[in-house]
Formats: structure tokens, C-alpha cells, sequence
């Protein structure tokens, strides 16, 4: 007989824990669903939430404070897996904490939490627990004070990650910006997106404070709910349906976006901004395009539609599980694969293919129409030139420039190419 010893390496486990996540964005998304959870918990009226990020040179403190009631058990929170609780169904995995910490830290160096519940109000102190991350031997610290601004209970969770995984929160979304400032605007509009519902209907308030004092820049401001503008609205309505595991609410929209839209990365009218987003409770947690539940391949023609279902619970095991990173629906779950065929059921998204192309066809010929009144045609007629798409354009000047095409000859992709390169340069 031989006994095991299956205590992981920490090093090597607390770096590949972080691979989970594809950006920074969903890492923040951990921190703050708990802080919601914690409110949703405790009944909390005056929800509020402070995210910091400081640059300081290539690196970025990141802080987020939430004034919820503190964390009552550090032991269960910090344990992978540890659900001695779970609140509410935003605790869905025990995983959390570590995966953020370990994603933004990944040298297992700078995290720190802190926590401040009303048995320590009561003694007047907070507890504290720094990296590294070990599975024995770690200590909580309890110190005399207050570790929170203006508040008695909530909780302080607190990271320093590399430029280069800050500049992650411009994935997915097709710009190369470096800069602080246009970063944070992205965040801003993530956090609008992600969490719209929540912040309107749950009275949650979530402020981002953002510094570089390299180049002075200061920027403090509220996160407002951010909703698809609405061209034509399809379908809206609600049905009780059971995936499986007993029944739950579902409000379905089929909506067309306008292209009126002040948004830089979701809800624009192209093909990767179309499709379906899946939120539980109000939070966005998946956005799928139209394969996967209609069988059908993307499409420009489908630009412009979003499906929004809302799926409500607070039943635990009625909606279908997540993944362990709360980016998306577990395809293993029967309940999974129900919800996506009720979806499929309930809104008709083919056309017939003659229809479509004749459409495209239509919108690609106003769109060349409008061109001729803003002067920048040289792109296109650059974007021409590389041969990336083959156009029968003719374009030529007197002035300034002039376009006109074959309509018989262009293909829709040849359309398509078109239209992106209209987006990026004129939008
Ligand atoms: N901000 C907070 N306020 C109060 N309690 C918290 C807070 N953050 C975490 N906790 C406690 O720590 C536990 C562990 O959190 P963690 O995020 O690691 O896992 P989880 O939320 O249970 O599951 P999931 O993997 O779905 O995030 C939570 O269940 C909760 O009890
Ligand atoms: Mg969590």
C-alpha cells in the first residue's frame, strides 16, 4: 500500500487557475457578483459598489470596495470550491475569489482582501489576508480601525496586474487602443452592459474612480445602465417554462438594433453585436450568435437582430449550470440544451436566401449613395487597392470622389467587407 499525497504545486495551479478567464473584464465580473450576492443576502437598500484603478508606470492597482455586510467565513471564502453559504445564485461555484485573484495576479504577490463585518464594527477592527495564496499555513491579520470609506461593514478586495493584462479588457472587440482613458471607457460601457438590469431594477450603484497621474488624468463617475437602442421590437414576452428542474420566468425580445448607438464595443448593427444574450436575473451572462440555436451560419443580413432572454430565479438548479467562470451556459446540462431549443421554437429566424441577398443589396446601394457625401471615400478606395474584397466599384473624381457599382456582379460577402469597412472608418 502506498499513500498519496495530492496536494497540488500552488505555483503551477494558481497560474493556470488564471487561464480561465479571456479577459479582465470577466475577472472584475467575479468580484462584483458577489458584492451583489452579499446585498441581495442581507437586504441591503443602498447598494454601492467603488471600483479604482490607479496606473502606476506598466502596472494598475486595481481596488474594489463593496458596503455589503463583510465576509463571514474567510476561511470558506478563500477554499477552492468553499460553499458553506452560497447567498444567492450569483455563489453558484466556490471559485470566485481564487480564479480572480489568480487571473489578475497570477505571481501570487499583490492580492490582499479585506473585510470588516458587524461583529468587527463592534470591535473596531477589520481582518486582513495577503498573498501568497497557500492551502495551509495562511493567517488572517486583524487590525484596529477602519479599513473602508465611509461605511461601518463591507469588504475590500484589492490587486496589482501588468498593463498588458488591463489592456485585456478591450478583448473581444476589434480596436488596438493602449490608452488608460479609452480602457476605462470600455470598462464603463462592459460594466453598463453587463450588469444593466441590476443597477436599474436593483438600485445597485457601481462607481469607477480611474487615475494615471503620469499624465493627470482623473476620472469619477457612476456606471449608467446600457440597453440596446431599438429600431423595430419583434417580440416581447413572458412565460413560466420548466428546463427540466421545475419551473422559471423567461422574458424574450427579439429586438432590431439601430445603428444610433454612442456604444464602442456591444450593441453595434454588425455581425459580432447580433445574436443572443442570455442573462440570469438581470445579469448578462453569455452572448452566442445564431448557429448554435438555429442552425443557421452568421450572416450580415441578420445584423442588427438581438434575442434577449432574461431567465428568472431564485430557485437553485432550475437554470442551467454555468461554467465555473460565470462566462457562459454549460453545454453538458440537459436544462442547456432545452432552453436553446425552446428559443429556436419560439422566434423564426430563417429567410429565404433570395430575399436576403436582394436585401443586402438594397442597404449596399444606400450606403454607397450616402458615401458620396462625406468625403472620405480614398479608404475604401484604398481597402479597393489591397484587393481584400473583390468589388466592382468604380471609383473616380471630380473634386472629391465618386462611387458606383455593378450591382449585378457583387457578391454578398463582397458587400459585407463593404459594410465593415464603413463601419470602422465613418462610425
Ligand atoms: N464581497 C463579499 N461580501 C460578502 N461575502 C463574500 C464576498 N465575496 C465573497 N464572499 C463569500 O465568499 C464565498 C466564496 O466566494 P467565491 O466568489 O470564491 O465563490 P462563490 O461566490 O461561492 O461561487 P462562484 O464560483 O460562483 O463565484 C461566497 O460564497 C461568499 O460567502
Ligand atoms: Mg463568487
Amino acid at each position: 500500500m502506498k499513500k498519496l499525497n495530492l496536494i497540488p504545486d500552488i505555483d503551477h495551479l494558481w497560474k493556470t487557475l488564471g487561464y480561465h478567464f479571456e479577459n479582465i473584464c470577466q475577472v472584475m465580473h467575479e468580484f462584483i457578483d458577489n458584492a451583489i450576492s452579499d446585498f441581495i443576502r442581507n437586504n441591503i437598500k443602498n447598494c454601492e459598489i467603488i471600483i479604482t484603478f490607479k496606473k502606476i508606470g506598466d502596472q494598475v492597482e486595481v481596488i474594489i470596495e463593496d458596503h455589503g455586510k463583510g465576509i463571514i467565513d474567510i476561511e470558506n471564502a478563500l477554499t477552492l470550491g468553499g460553499m458553506r453559504y452560497s447567498e444567492s445564485l450569483l455563489n453558484e461555484h466556490g471559485f470566485g475569489i481564487k480564479h480572480g485573484f489568480a487571473s489578475g495576479d497570477p505571481l501570487n504577490k499583490t492580492w490582499s482582501l479585506m473585510t470588516r463585518t458587524e461583529k468587527d464594527a463592534l470591535l473596531g477592527q477589520y481582518q486582513v489576508v495577503k498573498a501568497p495564496y497557500l492551502f495551509e499555513g495562511m493567517n488572517v491579520e486583524v487590525c484596529k480601525g477602519n479599513c473602508l470609506t465611509g461605511t461601518e461593514t463591507g469588504t475590500i478586495i484589492k490587486f496589482t496586474c501588468t498593463y498588458d493584462i488591463f489592456k485585456t479588457i478591450r478583448i473581444p472587440f476589434g480596436s488596438h487602443t493602449s490608452q488608460f482613458e479609452d480602457l476605462v471607457n470600455l470598462f464603463y460601457e462592459d460594466l453598463g452592459v453587463y450588469y444593466s438590469y441590476i443597477i436599474k431594477q436593483e438600485n445597485v450603484q457601481i462607481t469607477i474612480k480611474a487615475f494615471d497621474d503620469d499624465k493627470k488624468y482623473k476620472h469619477i463617475a457612476n456606471v449608467k445602465p446600457i440597453f440596446p437602442v431599438v429600431e423595430k421590437c419583434k417580440m416581447n414576452k413572458s412565460q413560466m417554462v420548466d428546463l427540466g428542474n421545475g419551473v422559471v420566468k423567461i422574458d424574450l425580445k427579439h429586438i432590431i438594433m439601430s445603428k444610433k448607438t454612442l456604444t464602442k464595443k456591444y450593441y453595434l448593427k454588425n455581425m459580432r453585436s447580433s445574436g443572443v444574450e442570455i442573462r440570469y436575473n438581470g445579469r448578462l451572462l453569455e452572448f452566442l450568435g445564431f448557429e448554435e440555436i438555429w442552425g443557421i451560419k452568421s450572416h450580415p443580413f441578420y445584423n442588427g437582430n438581438l434575442i434577449v432572454v432574461n431567465l428568472i430565479s431564485d430557485k437553485r438548479g432550475r437554470l442551467p449550470n454555468t461554467r465555473t467562470t460565470k462566462t457562459g451556459l454549460n453545454r453538458s446540462d440537459s436544462k442547456t440544451a432545452f432552453l436553446f431549443h425552446w428559443i429556436a421554437d419560439q422566434i423564426s429566424l430563417l429567410h429565404d436566401e433570395k430575399e436576403m441577398n436582394q436585401n443586402i443589396k438594397m442597404k449596399f446601394i444606400d450606403q454607397v449613395v450616402n458615401l458620396t457625401f462625406v468625403d472620405k471615400e480614398n479608404i475604401i478606395y484604398d481597402a479597393i487597392k489591397t484587393k481584400k474584397f473583390i468589388c466592382n466599384c468604380q471609383v473616380y473624381t471630380h473634386e472629391g470622389y465618386d462611387l458606383y457599382f455593378e450591382c449585378a456582379k457583387s457578391k454578398v460577402n463582397d458587400l459585407y467587407f463593404f459594410e465593415k469597412i464603413w463601419t470602422n472608418n465613418f462610425y
